[in-house]
């Protein structure tokens, strides 16, 4: 399963790329207003930390918006995909770029129809929200499980990027469900290599070298 950072922090993404672990970026305009910066320009700094798939969300919400805004955002970089919502003007946008060879992800899907009729119109990412979901009483790692089913029955080539992942049982779900890729904070990212046995075992390692040797 491919790993996405999902922040606009250039922190974040330099301390995830130095783990080794980052395959690529989702920004959306939520995580940039944090960040007080110009959005092409962090873009364009991300896309230099990181040379796997950068997602740039547009904010217009009419199809020739977003076209106009998915190609500005294509020009700030080779590795970036255009992240449109999962809206009916969406899916057209996504079809028109699609044609012309841009790579897009289509964000806020919230059911599994939403990802047949992207899939269909030819996205590279579908960005199914297993959190949000969750927030309101209803299954998200089901949404997962019923793409997964849908894009094998088909042979759909659109890869589930899960998002809205909160905590590494989401992460540990996805990776059995076979999600193509998660997006997740550094947080959820970090959180993978911590267990108190893991801490424990150092410490007892640690205190019988130290008893049998002295010293460091
Ligand atoms: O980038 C989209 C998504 O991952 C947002 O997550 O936690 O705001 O629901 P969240």
């Amino acid at each position: 399963m491919h790993l996405y950072l999902d922040s606009a922090s250039l922190d974040d993404v330099k301390k995830a790329h130095d783990l080794g672990v980052l395959d690529g970026v989702t920004t959306n305009p939520s995580l940039i207003a944090k960040e007080g910066v110009p959005y092409a320009k962090r873009l364009e700094e991300i896309c230099r930390v990181c040379k796997g798939p950068v997602s740039a969300e547009v904010i217009a919400t009419d199809y020739e918006g977003m076209l106009r805004e998915g190609r500005e955002h294509i020009k700030i970089a080779s590795n970036i995909v255009v992240k449109l919502p999962s809206t009916i003007d969406g899916v057209r946008a996504c079809k028109a770029l699609a044609d012309q060879g841009v790579k897009t992800n289509m964000t806020l899907c919230f059911q599994s129809l939403q990802a047949l009729m992207v899939a269909k119109a030819g996205a590279f990412l579908v960005s199914p929200f297993i959190g949000r979901l969750d927030d309101i009483g209803q299954d998200g790692m089901g949404l997962i499980r019923e793409i997964k089913t849908i894009y094998t029955n088909y042979g759909l080539k659109t890869k589930i990027l899960a998002a809205s992942v909160r905590h590494t049982n989401h992460l540990l779900h996805c990776a059995l469900l076979g999600a193509d890729v998660a997006t997740c904070p550094l947080k959820v990212i970090t959180d993978c290599m911590k267990h108190p046995l893991t801490d424990k075992g150092i410490e007892i390692f640690l205190a019988d070298y130290k008893k049998a040797f002295g010293g460091q």
